[in-house]
């Protein structure tokens, strides 16, 4: 089967949970808008996100991003047929924020309000039709979602029912990005800045463990945090840091790559997506692309905007949700907790 049925009717999908304050317009699976205000700026003196200081900038900015998701997708609040806004997994603070600016817009509209597990989201952003990218994913499928705070291995079913293959046992791959960019001074947030560093790096020059654990499907980091570590301290001023950042990328990518192309063998999956922060990063697209490219599967990952936070895929989310006859009542409560066998 392709694609799951989505809502008739405007969208107006709304994403809160971390550090980007988003709201977007979809139409069926067309992106009519997605307006993104990154707080990546304010945390940075911190090196982490803040939660007190996130969940103030959303009230700031929460309005004028939903208005202009509007005026871009050239419609107007009365035209918007439901609403979709991420309530889990997530900082409470930060989510209140855009759950009770999506639950007022839906009481004063009378329309339908549904709230989105962010990592469905992430799942669910391959549906998008948007800047030359539409692609028809079968179901069930292989996905691997890598974020700040997600490495899992997903089979995603035609009922949009999730089972767990594989996942992190301790840090995702975004942290070890984000842990790694910091002990070599590359700021934050470190997935991009790493990406950036890397390039011309030798990815050889360094080798850092994989650990393999005796599950085949799922990931440890922290061993490799620790590893840059000792590389850090030890070579000191000699650090070649492009090729520190290569090596690391290189560590992260590989381990990603292989588990997730055993487990669509296991899984006899023919179609492999590739979502969340995490997919932002070229090297881990080129490589799953080339290993799925060898085994004749189909591989699908949605543009860089659609990885990282977006309200794009809470929309799109919410849509299928719709579709499938949910709808939430003012009760909808945002939880820091949720798991995705359930959402
Ligand atoms: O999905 P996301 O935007 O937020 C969460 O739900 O966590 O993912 C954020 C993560 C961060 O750890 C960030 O460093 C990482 O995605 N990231 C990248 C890249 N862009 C963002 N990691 C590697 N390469 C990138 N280009
Ligand atoms: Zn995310």
């Amino acid at each position: 089967m392709t694609n799951p049925p989505l809502f008739p009717g405007l969208v107006l999908g709304i994403e809160t949970s971390c550090d980007e304050t988003s709201a977007a317009i979809v139409e069926g699976r067309h992106v009519r808008s997605n307006i993104i205000s990154s707080q990546a700026g304010l945390h940075e003196k911190w090196g982490g996100v803040v939660p007190e200081a996130a969940a103030r900038a959303h009230v700031e900015a929460i309005l004028p991003v939903i208005e202009e998701a509007l005026d871009a997708a050239n419609a107007r609040l009365d035209e918007i047929a439901a609403i979709a806004v991420t309530n889990r997994p997530g900082l409470v603070g930060a989510l209140s924020v855009g759950l009770t600016a999506g639950k007022a817009l839906a009481y004063a509209r009378g329309v339908p309000l549904v709230g989105v597990h962010h990592l469905e989201g992430h799942l669910l952003s391959i549906l998008a039709v948007v800047d030359g990218f539409r692609a028809d994913v079968e179901f069930p499928h292989l996905a691997l979602i890598v974020s700040g705070g997600h490495t899992e291995i997903i089979l995603v079913d035609e009922g949009l029912q999730y089972t767990v293959i594989g996942q992190t046992i301790d840090d995702a791959a975004g942290e070890a990005f984000d842990k790694s960019a910091r002990l070599l001074g590359l700021g934050y947030p470190g997935g991009r800045a790493i990406e950036v560093a890397a390039r011309g790096g030798d990815s050889a020059r360094y080798p850092l463990p994989r650990a393999l654990l005796d599950d085949p499907y799922n990931f440890s980091f922290s061993g490799l945090k620790t590893a840059v570590l000792r590389l850090v301290e030890r070579e000191g001023e000699r650090l070649d840091v492009a090729d520190a950042a290569a090596s690391v990328q290189e560590a992260i990518t590989g381990i990603l790559a292989a588990k997730s192309l055993a487990a669509a063998e296991i899984t006899e999956c023919r179609t492999v997506t590739l979502v969340g922060g995490v997919a932002a990063n070229a090297a881990l697209r080129a490589r799953l692309e080339d290993g799925c490219y060898r085994r004749g599967l189909q591989f699908v990952c949605p543009p860089v905007a659609l990885c990282t936070d977006n309200a794009a895929m809470i929309a799109l989310a919410g849509s299928c949700r719709l579709a499938l006859g949910q709808r939430d009542t003012w009760e909808l409560d945002a939880s820091s907790l949720a798991d995705l066998a359930h959402p």
